[in-house]
């Protein structure tokens, strides 16, 4: 089984992908070459996560053309001056034992950071080959809208927290109107959702999991696509067979229905998420 692909005016991507945070060495290897062999062709992971390295030997084993797998990476906030993003890019490719990934997405907005040059370094990436595409992660709606209007390359990707307990409509309409790809991080609610009854009852009616259901929503959303994590085979296949669970139009209004302002990740260096 494989995910579905979205196609962008930017990008061809795996709607299902695996997500890496928390997963090291050993565990992280075996979960790349556990998920690529299930079907995963989405591969998930950032230079702050340390797992580069781990992540490159499960997609070298896999045996897979590099051209089949969909590879994103990511620069952490202290890194966006133009020289250390490169620099920053460079190792992780390096780490990776790739010559280019599909994605290089600025992890999160930084405090008083020059955006136009931060921008112009991250499309650099793109224009000399290190990148196939570029985005941001943790981007506001005003800031994505201020990155969009300088027209500084074309923005391929927002990844952002996004689950049954939290949306965002205003940044999901920008994706939209500008045809980024949205991808949803934490897109099982850290699994939070498995105590739901309402999601409980769902899953029911399906003979699926309440996490395959929260994934199933995403599915059900425009441009969007999900970054699951699960270092166990049962959840990685749980997670990737969600892609064909089309829910009614009663449990799509039941989940609707739930608060869409929980927000799970927010360390003390987020941005201020009404900018
Ligand atoms: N851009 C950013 O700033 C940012 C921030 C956070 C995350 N991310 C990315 O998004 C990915 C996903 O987010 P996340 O890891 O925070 O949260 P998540 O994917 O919503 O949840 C992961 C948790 O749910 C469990 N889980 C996953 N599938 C399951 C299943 N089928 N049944 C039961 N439990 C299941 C996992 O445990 P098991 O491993 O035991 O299955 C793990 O504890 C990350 O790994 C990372 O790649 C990006």
């Amino acid at each position: 089984m494989t995910a579905p692909i979205l196609e962008t005016p930017h990008l061809r991507i795996p709607r299902i992908g695996l997500g890496t945070w928390t997963l090291r060495g050993a565990e992280a290897q075996q979960a790349v070459e556990g998920a690529l062999a299930h079907g995963y062709r989405h591969i998930d992971t950032a230079a702050m996560y340390g797992n580069e390295e781990a992540v490159g030997a499960g997609i070298a084993v896999s045996g897979l053309r590099r051209g089949d797998i969909f590879v994103t990476t990511k620069v952490w906030w202290t890194e966006l001056a133009p020289d250390a993003l490169r620099a920053s890019a460079e190792a992780s490719l390096k780490r990776l034992g790739l010559r280019q990934a599909d994605l290089v997405l600025v992890h999160w907005p930084a405090p008083g950071m020059d955006l136009p040059a931060t921008l112009g370094a991250l499309d650099r990436l793109r224009r000399d080959g290190l990148a196939r595409a570029v985005g941001v992660s943790n981007f506001p709606a005003g800031l994505l809208e201020h990155a969009i209007a300088l027209g500084i390359g074309p923005l391929a990707a927002l990844q952002v927290e996004a689950h049954v307990y939290l949306w965002q409509d205003r940044l999901a309409a920008l994706c939209r109107r500008h045809g980024l790809a949205l991808t949803a991080y934490a897109p099982v609610a850290k699994a939070k959702v498995n105590d739901d009854p309402v999601m409980r009852a769902i899953a029911a009616k399906y003979d699926a999991s309440p996490v395959q259901v929260a994934l199933a929503w995403l599915m059900a959303q425009d441009g969007v696509v999900a970054i699951p994590k699960s270092g166990r085979p049962e959840g990685q296949r749980e997670n990737l067979a969600a892609a064909s669970i089309r829910l009614d139009a009663e449990d799509l209004a039941a989940i609707a229905a739930l608060p869409k302002d929980r927000r799970l990740v927010n360390p003390d260096f987020a941005p201020d998420w009404a900018a």
